[in-house]
């Protein structure tokens, strides 16, 4: 596994491209399932995540191929009864294939989700939610069977507003007998851009983004054009970036309207973030030192997903900070390696106290979660000295070669194989 060598201290400056994003492709990805027609995906984000997303529908018999326009995906056949267990085990949004499939065939075999470091992540909404359509549930094993003769439309009250539950719920509705209402869904960009894509290939999805989203089922689904919406979450830390750095940058490919929350929090904590003339977001940090308190909540609350980015942030502020994640019931593992780096952070509950030091020492820490990851590149950023990042693979989930994109703005960052990466290559480049 890389590790990144990041030596802090160092000004940002220029733009920076963002790229599509994840937690829209990958939905996007399985909703492919859905049709026999020819989909050709734009802005597809070179992530690991999106790797094994594809590597899932390979394995259920759907072509999948780069092409000058773009991804192109064709699932005339699906192979076998749900995606293989070693791809579901390595990356949960595999279970985001449960509801296409369901639809396009009637039944489903698959294996439950793991958790993950950050949190439990159950799926009963998922399953409340299928069986409100009308499929019967059995779990023998760790895998559970989902099978339906025929999808009924329903209203289904979501208990949580689940992202990934609202998503597949979506895709199950899109091809039921009748009408769907989801209550209570998922508001996120993210959910808008499936909605937006299942209806390119002809569903009839409306409301998507509000709390109320309703689903005509139709018989027949065809082939579309998508190009993914920028990524949201990458565009916040860039800015968070320019934030711990006291940098200006401008981000190219950014929809503004998607970070609201993000951008209200970092003004509030001194930065500058303004429409560049060109269509680009500049966004000034150069005075972001305000002490700020954050609650994460569902969209279009704070998001969760850029909690351990702000947190860095906050270790430098001038005073002190509460952050209360009420997302996931374990998201705060990046506090034990910034508290190592000199940060003074107390953890009580689903609240962090974050007292403002004067600076971060550079250190070798290691990533446990994608965010958690990405925050800690961002205090070697600005650390004294040299700060280690190790397991950047997780990052790398999430992030497209991150480490290019911080250089090309001024930050002194490389990335390095681990010494055992380099014997396991060598010897199987051994010929036995
Ligand atoms: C999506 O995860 C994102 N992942 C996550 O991004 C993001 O943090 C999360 O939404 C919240 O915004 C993708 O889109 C691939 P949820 P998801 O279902 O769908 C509870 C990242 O870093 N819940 O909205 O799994 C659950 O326990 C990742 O990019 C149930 O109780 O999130 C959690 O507390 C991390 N029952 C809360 O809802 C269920 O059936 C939010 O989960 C489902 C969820």
């Amino acid at each position: 596994m890389d590790k990144l060598l990041i030596n802090g201290g160092k000004k940002l400056s220029g733009r920076v491209k963002i790229s599509g994003a994840k937690n829209a492709c990958l939905p996007i990805l399985a909703a492919c399932l859905l049709t026999k027609g020819e989909v050709c995906l734009k802005d597809v984000p070179l992530l690991s995540d999106v790797h094994f997303m594809k590597k899932t529908l390979e394995r259920l018999g759907v072509q999948v191929y780069s092409s000058d326009d773009g991804l192109k995906i064709k699932a005339e056949v699906i192979h076998g009864e749900g995606p293989p267990f070693d791809l579901v085990s390595r990356m949960r949004a595999s279970f985001l294939t449960a509801g296409a499939l369901l639809a396009r065939r009637g039944r489903v075999r698959i294996s439950l989700p793991g958790g993950c470091s950050i949190g439990r992540r159950p799926i009963d909404l998922h399953l409340k939610g299928f069986r409100a359509l009308g499929a019967k549930i059995e779990e023998t094993c760790g895998y559970i069977c989902i099978q339906s003769k025929e999808l009924k439309g329903e209203r289904i009250y979501l208990d949580f507003p689940s992202v990934g539950a609202t998503e597949n719920l979506m895709m199950a509705a899109s091809r039921a007998k009748g009408i769907t209402v989801i209550e209570n869904a998922a508001e996120e960009p993210e959910v808008v851009d499936l909605a937006n894509f299942l209806n390119a290939l002809g569903a009839k999805v409306s409301g998507a983004g509000t709390k109320i989203i309703r689903v005509e089922g139709v018989k027949h689904l065809g082939g579309a054009v998508h190009t993914i919406i920028p990524d949201r979450v990458e565009a916040g830390t860039f800015m968070v970036a320019a934030a711990v750095t006291g940098s200006r940058i401008i981000l190219d490919n950014v929809i503004l309207d998607h970070l609201k929350a993000v951008a209200a929090k970092l003004k509030e904590a001194g930065a500058c973030i303004k429409e560049h003339s060109d269509g680009g977001i500049l966004v000034n940090g150069e005075n972001c030192s305000r002490p700020i308190d954050i609650k994460t909540l569902p969209y279009p609350g704070f998001p969760t997903d850029m909690q351990a980015q702000f947190m860095v942030m906050l270790t430098l502020a001038e005073g002190n900070s509460v952050i209360t994640e009420n997302i996931f019931e374990n998201r705060f593992m990046h506090v034990s390696e910034l508290n190592r780096m000199g940060a003074n952070i107390r953890v009580e509950g689903a609240s962090a106290f974050i007292q403002g030091v004067q600076r971060l020492q550079g250190f070798p820490v290691r990533s446990t979660d994608l965010r958690a990851g990405a925050s800690l590149v961002l205090a070697g950023l600005v650390a004294r000295g040299r700060t280690e990042v190790l397991e950047v693979n997780h990052i790398d989930r999430g992030y497209c070669r991150i480490d290019e994109k911080l250089r090309k703005l001024g930050a002194d960052i490389h990335r390095v194989k681990m010494e055992e990466d380099i014997e396991a290559e060598t010897e199987t480049a051994v010929p036995r």
